[in-house]
């Protein structure tokens, strides 16, 4: 869309008309894996975020996650924080997707009444229970209530549907089901009113548990931006926050409108994962043969382990899990439709996985050729100054550089298809993904591609996030030029902020 056509208003009228649509980006590449992917995504945060509040050695056993929605891509919470080894709280109003989720194993147990909320979770905790319960009702409502019965919630985070909030993604406090699908189709003001004076009351009970400690994080929902739209107490430089004994640090955002609470790729995805080249990649066995996945999967559990042994310190943690999760995917029985996989893998590790299955291919090991692919939520290839991007602070998270760099230099390095959309994840508007598909055949060329291809399409989201000055794309910037001399990075000047304040 033209950028000046490109608001939530326009993407109704003109895919009414018929001459655009919305079509995510992971779909929009042909890549969609199902479940499997949110559910992994969602485990890696949830195991960091663990990390960012325990004591070493310490795990997330007895610990509570709070947060919502147990829908699409909400829906693998409860299961994730089930994997991850939490007690798990997830509230979602809608009582069909409560019952389909419970009945298919998604989440343990389902209450509907606030009061045994409250026992059923200090049950758990003092039990140090690894559990997932569904409340049925409105997560405002479960916020509150814990802030009043003194409950601590170790973990917080929400997935409404924020980023299309007048429509149904999300249901304010004080209606029920019924009567918000009544009032936004018929009286769509008032209930523009409603989701706003909700999303107040949301974020003054978060502000209550953060002020006891509780960790908070934007899920990508766009919960935060929708929050301070409707003026909601949320800013870094609030009186609630700055008069707090150890108030919150700014994480360098520009401008005054810093929010108070980190997405969770500023404090978790960002620096731990995507500024190492580690993201989602993945791949789909085009003979739809159980056998094949599972002759890809022990291939790359033996490049990955092959890896780590050579790898530096600041990726080991990445690689264990990810060796974890590679090794426990067949048990966990997440494939759904295609034969998939995803895992999270840096440059090189995706690389030398594309390769082996090259020659799988070409010894026959494999029946039929292999897809690659990632998803939107990785290193590059997207910017959405809201979420994928939210931890670059130079400005550049505004522009759309990355993903059609990535775009164009995908598709001259080799990529068998590419694709770019307006909107996925976030919103119409809010954000551009770039995307590609790779088939792998078994042949040469294919292997000369995939080396090209996968080296530049990583390396080019660190190289913009080396620029922005972050400390682990730096580290991974000068790595990647040393395993390929003619890479040339221009990398940062680091300015010591005081003789640059003195000047001034
Ligand atoms: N973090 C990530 O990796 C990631 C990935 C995908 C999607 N997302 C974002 O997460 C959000 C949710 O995605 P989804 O696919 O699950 O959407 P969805 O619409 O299928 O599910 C959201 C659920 O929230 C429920 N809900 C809305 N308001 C509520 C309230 N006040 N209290 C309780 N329940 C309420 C809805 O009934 C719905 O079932 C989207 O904004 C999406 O862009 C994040």
């Amino acid at each position: 869309m033209i950028p000046n056509y490109s608001k939530q208003d326009d993407w109704e009228k003109y895919n009414a008309l018929g001459v655009t649509q919305y079509g995510q980006m992971t779909a929009g590449s042909f890549m969609y894996i199902g479940p499997q992917g949110i559910v992994h995504g969602t485990t890696i945060t949830l195991l960091n975020a663990g990390r960012k509040i325990s004591k070493k050695g310490e795990n997330l056993a007895g610990k509570l996650f709070l947060t919502s929605g147990l829908g699409g891509m909400s829906g693998a919470q409860p299961k994730a924080g089930n994997i991850a080894g939490c007690i798990t709280v997830c509230a979602e109003i809608n009582p069909k997707v409560v019952h389909t989720r419970h009945s298919q194993n998604w989440v343990d147990e389902v209450i509907d009444d606030l009061n045994i909320l409250v026992n059923r979770v200090k049950q758990a905790k003092e039990n140090k229970e690894i559990v997932s319960i569904a409340f049925l009702g409105n997560i405002v409502d479960v916020w509150e209530k814990f802030d009043k019965e003194k409950v601590f919630i170790d973990l917080g985070s929400d997935q409404t549907s924020l980023h299309n909030p007048w429509a149904g993604g999300y249901y304010p406090s004080g209606l029920t089901y019924e009567e918000s699908n009544n009032m936004m189709a018929n009286k769509p003001d008032l209930f523009k009113n409603k989701v706003q004076e909700s999303l107040r009351r949301q974020t003054d009970a978060i502000n209550k548990h953060t002020a006891k400690g509780t960790y908070f994080f934007d899920y990508g929902n766009a919960f935060l931006l929708e929050a301070s739209r409707a003026g909601a107490d949320i800013f870094l430089n609030s009186p609630t926050f700055q008069n707090r004994k150890n108030p919150p640090k700014s994480r360098g955002a520009i401008g005054d409108y810093e929010f108070a609470y980190a997405s969770y790729v500023e404090d978790i995805m960002g620096p731990m994962c995507f500024d190492y080249g580690f993201g989602p990649f993945r791949w789909v066995c085009t003979s739809a043969k159980v056998e094949d996945l599972a002759k890809t999967d022990a291939i790359a559990i033996r490049v990955l382990e092959e890896l780590k042994k050579e790898s530096p310190e600041e990726i080991q943690q990445q690689m264990s899990d990810n060796i974890q999760w590679i090794k426990g995917a067949q048990k966990n029985n997440l494939v759904v439709g295609s034969q998939a996989r995803i895992l999270y893998a840096d440059a090189e590790g995706r690389a030398k996985i594309a390769e082996a299955f090259n020659q799988a291919i070409k010894n026959d090991e494999i029946s039929s050729p292999i897809v690659l692919g990632r998803d939107h939520h990785d290193v590059s290839g997207t910017d959405s100054p809201y979420r994928e991007t939210s931890n670059i602070y130079d400005g550049s998270q505004f522009t759309a550089d990355m993903a059609i760099q990535n775009v164009i230099g995908d598709s001259f390095r080799g990529a068998t298809w590419v694709s770019i959309h307006n909107g996925g994840g976030v919103g119409w508007g809010e954000v551009i993904n770039g995307g590609f598909g790779m088939v792998l055949d078994g042949t040469v060329e294919a292997s000369k591609r995939l080396k090209s291809m996968l080296f530049w399409d990583v390396n080019n989201g660190i190289t913009r996030r080396s620029w922005a000055r972050n400390k682990g794309a730096v580290f991974s910037a000068k790595r990647a030029m040393k395993m390929e001399p003619n890479l040339k990075v221009t990398l940062p000047n680091i300015v010591n902020d005081a003789l640059l304040d003195n000047l001034f």
